[in-house]
């Protein structure tokens, strides 16, 4: 009949409606329960001129990305297994990609802002960042290094 539902509209919408209660929960259990960012521009960090490492603490580190044609600044960061860094990102020149192999950390550097993500490398090694967004005749050589000891 006109005007209402059928039953089988009816449970279309009940599993409609129970999936994105379900993918909402995964969501929040991703944010609190796995302690996973999701990488952000952040707006109250100015974007800054030269590449920086700065430590809090034994484990934990603070570290500011300069992207330009083409290499990274910091080339190099060594830091102890179990830190947690904090990256923050930005470029002085077109905008770069900036993923380090191993772990979910992958930001963009766009000029102008400065990008953010946070991680812990439980295990050690070496992790190469890399741009991932063609930048010019360089970009297949653009390529920082974390040693984690
Ligand atoms: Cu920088 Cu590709």
């Amino acid at each position: 009949m006109l005007g209402e539902l059928e039953k089988s509209e009816k449970t279309a919408l009940s599993i409609a409606v129970g999936f994105l209660l379900f993918f909402f929960g995964l969501l929040v259990y991703a944010a609190k329960g796995m302690n996973i960012d999701v990488p952000t521009c952040v707006t109250d960090v100015k974007p800054f001129t030269e590449g920086k490492v700065i430590q809090h603490a034994p484990d934990r580190y603070e570290v500011h990305y300069l992207a330009y044609m083409w290499a990274f600044d910091p080339m190099e960061l060594e830091i102890p297994k179990g830190s947690t860094v904090d990256f923050y990102l930005t470029s002085k020149d077109v905008i770069h990609g900036f993923g380090i192999e191993k772990t979910n950390v992958n930001m963009m550097a766009i000029p102008g802002t400065v990008a953010y993500a946070r991680y812990t490398f439980t295990q050690p090694g070496e992790y190469r960042v890399i741009c991932h967004e063609y930048c010019g005749i360089g970009h297949q050589d653009m390529m920082a290094k974390i040693i984690v000891k």
